[in-house]
């Protein structure tokens, strides 16, 4: 750790094997409060899946996680959550056939009283879906609007609006831009702005080198199961980063 606010989030020497397949090789990266964190490698380089055991989908085989500087351990997606990690992937889950507002409180639905006699609010729902939305000046039409009508940058807009819902926090995105045209990205990357303007913490997987440049402070390098360099964006340049990917590089 460098000075006195501890990373939003660390892994120290995470480890994971999928049967003989040796996908994390103690792998090493963190994320400071307040900053956009990118992750870059080639394909199979281990990114997913150390973002999977952030999230609790995977059971990392040794090594450590911290949040805030204390060490954590999530045995399901349901209690990654609760410690405040919302995660958003590029197929994301988003339910096509229900609204703005229902997705953005899918399996978390407000409601009043007990059973047999509870009542779900839907007025409050969509007021803070509504509120939610504006707030982040996404640009979806509406919370009404049924899902398989927006567009693929609006979905992700309502992906990404739904994690920050929940997390204000910490929010781990999988390539969130990897579908979209070039304007729905820029839409999607002021978003990420925005969230970040407004104190949340991001750790995006990106294949988009000049993305990277765009959005990122901290920058790390997967290639192998292994973190093989990590460097504040502002001191690597896109062509860097393609030879670091590759391994076209000396380091390493
Ligand atoms: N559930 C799984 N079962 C078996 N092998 C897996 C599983 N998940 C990942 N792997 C393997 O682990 C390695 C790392 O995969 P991972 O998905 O983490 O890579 P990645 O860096 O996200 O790649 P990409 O850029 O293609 O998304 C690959 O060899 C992959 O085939
Ligand atoms: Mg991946």
């Amino acid at each position: 750790m460098d000075g006195a606010t501890p990373h939003k989030i660390e892994v120290r020497d995470l480890t994971k094997s999928f049967g003989s397949v040796e996908a994390l090789k103690g792998a090493s990266l963190y994320a400071r409060p307040g900053e956009v964190t990118a992750i870059v490698g080639d394909n199979g380089a281990g990114k997913s899946t150390l973002i999977k055991c952030l999230a609790g989908y995977h059971a990392p085989d040794s090594g450590e996680v911290l949040m805030d500087g204390e060490p954590v351990r999530f045995a399901s997606p349901l209690a990654a959550r609760h410690a405040g990690i919302e995660t958003v992937y590029q197929d994301l889950a988003l339910a096509d056939q229900l609204t703005v507002w229902q997705n953005i409180f899918l399996n978390r639905e407000l409601t009043r009283g007990v059973p047999p006699f509870r009542t779900s609010r839907r007025a409050e729902m969509r007021r803070q879906a509504h509120e939610l939305v504006s707030g982040l000046a996404v640009n979806v039409p509406g919370v009404t609007k049924t899902v398989k009508r927006l567009s693929g940058g609006q979905r992700q807009a309502v992906a990404i609006a739904r994690a920050v819902m929940w997390s204000n926090q910490f929010v781990i995105m999988d390539e969130p831009t990897a579908a979209l045209g070039l304007r729905e990205t820029a839409q999607v990357e002021d978003l990420i702005r925005r969230i970040v303007d407004a104190g949340t913490t991001v750790l995006i997987i990106s294949h988009n080198f000049e993305q990277v440049m765009r959005l990122s402070q901290q920058v790390w390098v997967m290639r192998g199961g292994r973190v093989v360099n990590g460097e504040r964006t502002s001191d690597v340049t896109g062509v860097e980063l393609v030879a670091q990917v590759t391994g076209a590089s000396t380091f390493a």
